[in-house]
């Protein structure tokens, strides 16, 4: 299947990444999309990475493309709609978190056969009655052969994280109310030093500070557990760390339990351990470097108090996890087609 990447920021580059190493030859990468066209710069950025280190295949660069000994060239494009009309993807994997690249995949031929995988749950994305939610490990069997819509979102890495915790402690706990904090590592969205950005807490250094987000309603956890819409709230704290984010919750369950009741139901769930998994070292951070899971539950977090509120904590890589969860997914529609 030819895959289109749009974007190769810090997802985009890890999902770039991993189609290059992959043995599995169902997705082959044709074409990337970035606002600038700048091969040199990009094939660089490939090859090194602060957070994850040097690349174990080297990327090459001609004046328009990407080049990896052994592979197809890639070649870059600064106009996504050009990008598509030249290289006919069946996926294209927009990793740009762009409102306006969405827009534009939005409003291309409705009767091409291309697929498309966001990053995010952008908002012009979910109001197409041809785009549907796909947490990887909780929902595949909606994209069995021929279901697979149009446009499928990734729901971002918080709720990749979430959504299988909820899933696998409801089973046995009901969950009637929650909230939770997530101590979440920088993104580019926050500036290294003070600078005037969309909000005042967003324009402060992200290396010196603490920073709290806006709380979240948490739309997409009631889209998967309607019961609780409204009844789930939470916020994020951004920490100054690379990658690495660890989220608490606390939630109200209808029958009473203790903690190694909890402790058992989470390791006995029946969510595939490439993406759910329980530590029950006392781990920090840095030691999920590598970890490709979506929620790693924290167990020597748990506790129970008087019976019926449940603490829990989990690690997810934001960045690391999240792009496999991208790339497992787009593996998953090459499958199917
Ligand atoms: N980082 C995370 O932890 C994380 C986790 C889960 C999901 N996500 C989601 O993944 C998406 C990307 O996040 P990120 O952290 O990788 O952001 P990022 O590092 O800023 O990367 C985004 C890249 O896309 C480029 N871009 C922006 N608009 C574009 C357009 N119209 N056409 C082509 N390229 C465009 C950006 O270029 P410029 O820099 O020049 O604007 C940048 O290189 C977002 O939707 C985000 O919500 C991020």
């Amino acid at each position: 299947m030819n895959v289109v990447l749009v974007g190769l920021g810090r997802i985009g580059k890890l999902v770039a990444r991993r189609l290059l190493l992959q043995d599995d030859p169902g997705l082959n990468w044709v074409g990337a999309v970035e606002k600038t066209r700048d091969p040199e710069l990009f094939s660089y950025l490939l090859n090194y990475d602060s957070t994850y280190g040097k690349l174990d295949r080297r990327v090459e660069h001609t004046t328009d493309s990407l080049t990896v000994q052994g592979s197809s060239d890639v070649p870059l494009f600064d106009d996504l709609a050009l990008a598509i009309e030249e290289t006919s993807p069946d996926l294209v994997v927009d990793c740009s978190g762009s409102q306006r690249s969405a827009e534009i995949l939005l409003s291309l031929d409705r009767t091409r056969s291309t697929r498309h995988l966001f990053a995010q749950a952008l908002d012009v994305v979910k109001r197409d009655n041809d785009s549907k939610v796909w947490v990887y490990g909780i929902n595949d069997s909606d994209f069995e052969r021929r279901k697979i819509p149009r446009f499928i979102i990734n729901p971002g890495c918080l709720n990749n994280c979430l959504i299988p915790l909820i899933s696998c402690l409801n089973e046995q706990h009901r969950i009637t109310k929650g909230s939770f904090v997530s101590v979440h590592s920088i993104t580019n969205t926050q500036p290294g030093l003070d600078k005037a950005q969309r909000s005042p807490r967003w324009s402060r250094a992200s290396k010196s500070n603490l920073v709290p987000a806006a709380h979240d309603s948490m739309g997409l956890v009631a889209h998967f557990f309607p019961e609780l819409k409204g009844k789930l709230v939470g916020r994020t704290v951004r920490a100054p760390v690379d990658h690495t984010s660890y989220v608490t919750c606390n939630f109200e369950i209808k029958e009473r339990t203790d903690t190694d009741s909890v402790l058992r139901c989470l390791t006995s769930t029946k969510i595939i351990p490439t993406v759910f998994g329980v530590d029950q070292e006392p781990l920090v951070s840095s030691d999920y470097l590598t970890d490709s899971r979506s929620c790693v539950v924290d167990g020597t977090s748990i506790r129970v108090v008087d019976g019926s509120t449940v603490l829990v904590s989990a690690w997810y890589n934001n960045e690391h996890a999240f792009a496999c969860r991208m790339v497992d997914i787009a593996n998953q529609i090459s499958r199917a087609s």
